[in-house]
């Protein structure tokens, strides 16, 4: 999960790669976590280094390196090494996640390393989403940090069971027994309901190599193993065994004899002959072929690549998943899940963002936000819209059905990202918990009479005008003069205004952005059935967000949802001042008031500008009929 279209082939090719070369032996995958200045790259520096994968020039010219620039004297810098390794693969990587391979005698490793800050949380829980085992570091003279909590707590969350809290630094406090007994007791009191099955405290010092690849003398307290004794026995549960699931990519079909369905393994393996089932479809087959670039395959298993032929014509898609015959994946568009938010800006319930899957990308909203997670106490708090590096229960509305698993018992099939559609940018990530059975029971009615028929009858096309502007720009006086001309040419409209709406149906908002949302998300709805109604809608409402205006001209067919800006710069509506509201903003008797305290975002291509400095209420009314007319909405 987590990962966008480029990191995901960066990875696979090197781990598809990197697992041809060492078929023979097992595999970790494990992540490190820590705060910028725990020493996190020194000890996975170390690690790489004494356990010899690094190219002979590249210890080399790290030695020349770190006597220029290396901040530990005429010792190799081990830190500078993984930050240059992290600089070659920044490139391509949306996400900022370095992935090293390496390999000891006994096992191979897959580590994912990513920055520390605060803000850096994303990487963190992209890193985690595939690692069985969490390095979690803390500085001997600090102790635990929130960022320790919240890591334990993203690392528990996405199904990490194996925990390596390294209590580095030892050597910066004498290798005092007692300070490193003391965090390891508050370490188990914090972590006792989080679900992990292994923890292990080692006291370290990544820089002097203390406990890192040998025993330390120094800690003779410690009777545990080193840390890569430990990483390189300790029991790696394997992907192999969740039922097969193929989340299908692209169906590949070069000529008419060959019909391939392209994807990379989420979990469990496949060989030619076993029987499949498709979700959605439910269609039964038997596997035929596993073709790869290098040839057919006899079995495949989790993050290879592979083209599936059946020997049956079924009809499968892009976002279809094919399973083992036995476990299908589940298909819902309705769930219950746990959201990290990973923006500067909040999640807002009812706005639409892109939920996206291994292979899918589906709109939809968070249409609750049940309560949030307090990091540090793990207790449940109530919110209404998530922060950055917030965590939520949350319910979720997508507008179509995905197929997927719980993530418990499937963390590649039953996680997802959030998008954001203005800037395309990662804003969350989440897990699903269940599906919520609504949606299996709700059957959307379908009408005999249509929207097209009912606008005939009324010699008109369907239309949403979408009056947005500045409080006291003129739109409701604009959309006022326009159903009066319509009226007078008989036709049918209706009308939805901030103010008036704001009495009834939205009562129960404010001026909150989440209100806001939720404001512009009812009307947009109500605007829409009356549109199905075969009306000319006028509606006008400050409507700040680009997001909401989107999501209402979404709603409907396109070319019937007409954008009409009424421009008036925010010095003219504050001098006109109609309801006196802005003096009163200004005195600060009013909170969040629209280009004082909380922001208009102008629309960029609307189907109309309306520039009332320069032009009558009248005139723009006219200019907006003669929009009709030219568009065809009023036939004879
Ligand atoms: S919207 O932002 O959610 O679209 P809406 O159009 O419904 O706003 O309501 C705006 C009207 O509410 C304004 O014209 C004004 O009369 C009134 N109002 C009261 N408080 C505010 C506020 N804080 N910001 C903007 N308008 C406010």
């Amino acid at each position: 999960m987590a990962l966008g279209e480029n990191d995901r082939t960066l990875i696979e090719d090197d781990v598809v790669g990197y697992l041809q070369r060492h078929e023979d032996k097992s595999l970790l995958r494990f992540i490190t976590c820590g705060s910028v200045d725990d020493g996190k790259s020194t000890l996975i520096g170390r690690l790489l280094y004494d356990a010899q994968m690094l190219y002979e020039d590249q210890v080399a010219s790290l030695t020349a390196d770190s006597k220029k620039q290396g901040t530990q004297g005429q010792d190799i810098d081990f830190a500078l090494l993984v930050d240059g390794l992290a600089a070659e693969r920044e490139q391509g990587i949306t996400i900022d996640v370095a992935y090293r391979f390496f390999s000891t005698e006994k096992r191979k490793f897959i580590v994912a390393d990513t920055p520390g800050h605060e803000q850096y949380t994303r990487n963190m829980a992209t890193g985690a989403s595939t690692a069985e085992l969490a390095v979690l570091l803390v500085d001997a003279r600090a102790g635990l940090m929130t960022q320790t909590r919240r890591h334990s707590f993203i690392c528990s969350s996405l199904g990490i069971r194996k925990i390596v809290l390294a209590v580095n630094k030892m050597d910066l406090v004498d290798f005092d027994q007692k300070r490193f007994e003391e965090i390891e007791a508050d370490y188990r009191a914090f972590a006792k309901d989080l679900g992990f099955d292994d923890i292990l405290c080692i006291p370290m010092s990544a820089l002097t190599g203390d406990n890192i690849t040998t025993p330390s003398d120094k800690t003779p307290y410690y009777d545990g193993p080193p840390l890569l004794e430990h990483l390189e026995s300790v029991s790696s549960t394997r992907q192999e065994e969740a039922p097969f699931r193929l989340p299908v990519q692209w169906v590949n079909r070069p000529n008419l004899d060959f019909r391939g369905f392209s994807g990379t393994v989420a979990s469990g393996s496949i060989k030619p002959g076993d029987p499949i089932i498709a979700i959605p479809s439910g269609r039964r087959s038997t596997v035929s072929r596993i073709v790869t670039m290098d040839g057919d395959l006899q079995e495949a298993g989790p993050l290879q690549a592979v083209t599936l032929t059946l020997e049956d014509e079924i009809d499968i898609s892009r976002g279809d998943m094919i399973c083992g015959k036995d476990s299908p994946a589940e298909q819902s568009d309705q769930f219950s899940a746990r959201l990290l938010w990973m923006a500067d800006d909040a999640m807002l319930p009812g706005r639409q963002y892109l939920f996206k899957t291994a292979n899918n990308t589906v709109p939809g909203q968070v249409s609750k936000l049940k309560h949030k997670i307090d990091v540090n106490t793990l207790a449940e708090k109530p919110g209404k819209t998530l922060a950055l590096n917030e965590i939520a229960a949350v319910n979720l509305n997508l507008s179509a059905p995905i197929a997927f698993d719980p993530y418990e018992e499937n963390r590649q099939t039953g996680s997802f990202v959030v998008i954001d559609r203005q800037t395309n940018a990662t804003v969350g990530a989440g897990m699903i918990d269940f599906s919520l059975r609504r949606a299996a029971n709700v059957v959307w009615q379908d009408l005999e009479v249509g929207r097209e028929e009912r606008a005939a009858l009324k010699h008109q096309r369907p239309a949403m005008l979408w009056f947005t502007g500045l409080s006291g720009s003129g739109k409701s006086t604009i959309a006022n003069l326009v159903e009066k001309r319509l009226y007078d040419m008989g036709r049918h409209t209706a009308i939805l205004d901030g103010d008036n709406v704001r009495h009834g149906l939205n009562k129960d908002l404010g001026f909150t952005d989440a209100d806001r949302v939720e404001n512009i998300r009812r009307v947009a709805e109500t605007a829409k059935l009356m549109l199905d109604a075969g009306l000319i809608v006028m509606v006008s409402f400050i409507s700040p967000f680009r997001d909401e205006r989107q999501m209402a001209r979404n709603l409907v067919p396109d070319g019937e949802f007409i954008e009409i800006h009424v421009d008036t710069p925010l010095e003219v509506a504050e001098q006109r001042d109609v309801k006196g509201l802005y003096a009163k903003a200004r005195a600060g008797e009013i909170k969040n008031f629209t280009g004082i305290d909380s922001e208009y975002q102008p629309p960029r291509h609307p189907e109309l500008r309306i520039n009332t400095v320069d032009m009558t209420a009248e005139e723009a009314a006219e200019t907006i009929v003669q929009h009709l007319t030219d568009g065809g909405y009023l036939s004879a």
